[in-house]
Order: C-alpha cells, then sequence, then structure tokens
C-alpha cells in the first residue's frame, strides 16, 4: 500500500502561491536560519508526485531541488519529452491519482510526498493523503491559489503536533482521520 504524505507551507488565509504563482511572501522569511523539518519529513519518503503547476516553478529555480524520483501528473506534459537535464529524474504522467498510486505500489514505493495544491485536493478526495504537515506563514494574501477546495464530504483530521518558530510561523501536523 502506498501512502501520500503533504509537507507545505500557507499563508494564514489558505493559499500556496498568489494567483501568478509569486512565491516571495514565503521564501523572504524562510531564509534558512530555522529548520522546518524537511530533511526529517523527506527522510521516509520514496517519491515525490507533484501537480504541473508545481513542476512548472520549480524549473524555474536555479536548481533542481530534489533528490528522489518525481512523478509530474499532467495531461499536457504527457505529450512532451522531459527536459534532457531532468531525464532519470522525472517522468510525466496523466494517471489519475489512484492509478498513479497503484502503479507505484507495484514498484515498490511506499510513502509519496505529494505537492501542489490541486493536486493536494485530489487526493484528499480520493483518500490517498495519510498526514499533512502544514506550516502557516503569518501573512494574509487576499487572494492566490488555495490548498484546500470543496469536498463531498467532511474529512476529519487529528491535530498530531503544533510547533511555534521565531520568525511567527506555526507547524501543525494533521493524521487523517479513516
Ligand atoms: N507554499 C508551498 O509550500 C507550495 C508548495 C507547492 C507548490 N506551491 C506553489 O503552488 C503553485 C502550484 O499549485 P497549483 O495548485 O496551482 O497546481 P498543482 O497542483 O501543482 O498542479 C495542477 C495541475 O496538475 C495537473 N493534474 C494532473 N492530475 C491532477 C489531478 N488529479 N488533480 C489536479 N490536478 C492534476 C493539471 O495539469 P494538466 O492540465 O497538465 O493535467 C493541473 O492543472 C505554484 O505556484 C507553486 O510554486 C507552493
Amino acid at each position: 500500500m502506498v501512502t501520500a504524505h503533504v509537507f507545505i507551507a500557507i499563508s494564514l488565509d489558505g493559499f500556496i502561491a498568489r494567483q501568478d504563482g509569486d512565491l516571495a511572501w514565503l521564501l523572504q522569511r524562510d531564509n534558512g536560519t530555522e529548520d522546518h523539518g524537511y530533511s526529517t519529513f523527506i527522510a521516509d519518503k520514496d517519491m515525490i508526485v507533484m501537480g504541473r503547476g508545481t513542476y512548472e516553478k520549480v524549473l524555474a529555480f536555479d536548481a533542481w531541488p530534489y533528490d528522489r524520483p518525481v512523478l509530474v501528473l499532467s495531461k499536457q506534459l504527457v505529450a512532451e519529452p522531459v527536459p534532457e537535464a531532468l531525464k532519470g529524474k522525472v517522468r510525466f504522467s496523466s494517471l489519475a491519482p489512484q492509478q498513479a498510486m497503484a502503479e507505484l505500489a507495484g514498484q515498490g514505493v511506499h510513502r509519496v510526498y505529494v505537492d501542489g495544491g490541486q493536486l493536494i485536493q485530489s487526493f484528499l478526495r480520493e483518500g490517498l493523503v495519510a498526514d499533512l504537515v502544514i506550516t502557516t506563514v503569518p501573512v494574509l494574501l487576499g487572494s492566490g491559489r488555495p490548498l484546500f477546495g470543496s469536498l463531498s464530504q467532511d474529512i476529519d483530521l487529528k491535530l498530531i503536533s503544533s510547533q511555534k518558530f521565531p520568525s511567527g510561523l506555526v507547524q501543525s501536523t494533521y493524521r487523517v482521520v479513516p
């Protein structure tokens, strides 16, 4: 069985990026002096699954930041070749979340870091997310790309831990109640 795990930063009003994808509001507060636990989080993940929106943003970074294989779920990208520099590191797939997870299970993958607001919403709706580490940045953006969206029924969460940082960031870990 493969489980999906979320590690993401949001504005206090629930956005993961401005509408145009801007992340400066986040990056200016995360200047590397605080350890927000990413290394510990990623240590037991076999794979990263992300949406096209997240992949396209990360592509614009100076360097590819991941040391795990990345599966990008996208109907648009699946028809394109993976960029030369990312061959062996990235795959494109148009599978739906359940099918993608089943394929990964067949490849011996157990724990997946799922990233991207729309993709996380799909994984949550499909009951694929086991837990979420959400770091809340003390800023109100007013609008942007939301982490959460509509649901056909409530998803109950159990708060596992919560911690505040000197910068004002608050990090909470929730387990999805099955
Ligand atoms: N604050 C943070 O910690 C954080 C973390 C990650 C990302 N971000 C930011 O968030 C933005 C990207 O997030 P996003 O919510 O806009 O997009 P996203 O979830 O990364 O990608 C959405 C795209 O993924 C594809 N997709 C494939 N299967 C899907 C499915 N089952 N459900 C939903 N989408 C699916 C679709 O593209 P196709 O039409 O090609 O199929 C869809 O348009 C970027 O600006 C990124 O920098 C912030």
